[in-house]
């Protein structure tokens, strides 16, 4: 698995040949103007809830790649409505098998609304298992103890948690996170973007060596093979 960081919470995963991005949210972030969105490679973009500051790049990048949009009910409907032409809404506790692997739906302690304000539905985590890996994309959320029951059916390779407090838990919690879902590679995402999620990176890397953990932060347009 290639994972590629295009900043905040957004990324992309390439499995067996295919991209997965995650979460779209470039143009508008001040840290990632060097971005070229329109090079970007989707075969399946995921979205984890409503929020702009996930689906900023959505609608242009699904509009010009074609790729399958995966989401929760209520925002698989509303990617409808704005022309996405495919899209699948499934909901927490389903699982799907698809072209990279099995993808399933999990809890996600946080809000969701659309930029129409229509209801977004509850915001998810996906867990995905390939042949090339298995990792976890909790989402924006609270540390939860609904994170303790992935390792019961999966075993992740990599869990890809924020760390940056204030809207989401902060890395002392995604150290805890971590810990339940019994994966010891994490990639930080959702901090940095605004002042209010900015964080002392060395700390943060530094709180999870002490346990025996790695966190990665990695620059925004750095890519490594998992
Ligand atoms: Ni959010
Ligand atoms: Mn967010």
């Amino acid at each position: 698995m290639k994972f590629t960081y295009y900043g905040h919470a957004c990324f992309a995963v390439e499995i067996k040949g295919e991209s997965l991005l995650f979460d779209p949210f470039i143009s508008s972030n001040g840290l990632a103007k060097h971005i070229d969105v329109s090079s970007i490679r989707a075969d399946y973009i995921l979205v984890s809830h409503g929020h702009s500051d996930h689906i900023g790049d959505l609608e242009a990048i699904a509009k010009r790649t074609g790729a399958l949009c995966i989401s929760n009910f209520e925002v698989g409907e509303w990617m409808g409505r704005i022309g996405i032409e495919k899209t699948c809404g499934m909901n927490q506790g389903g699982s799907r098998s698809f072209s990279f692997g099995r993808l399933k739906l999990v809890n996600a302690i946080h809000s969701s609304s659309l930029p129409d304000g229509s209801y977004g539905g509850n915001p998810v985590g996906f867990v995905i298992a390939t042949e090339e890996g298995t990792f976890y994309y909790s989402g924006d959320t609270a540390l939860t103890m609904d994170m303790q029951l992935i390792p019961r059916f999966f075993k992740l390779d990599l869990a890809i948690l924020p760390v940056g407090d204030h809207f989401t838990m902060g890395y002392e919690e995604a150290l805890v996170a971590a810990e339940m879902v019994q994966c010891k590679k994490v990639i930080g995402v959702h901090y940095d973007t605004a002042e209010s999620i900015k964080i002392d990176h060395q700390q943060a890397q530094d709180h999870f060596a002490k346990a025996g953990y790695e966190l990665l932060l990695l620059k925004i347009g750095e890519a490594i093979e998992i």
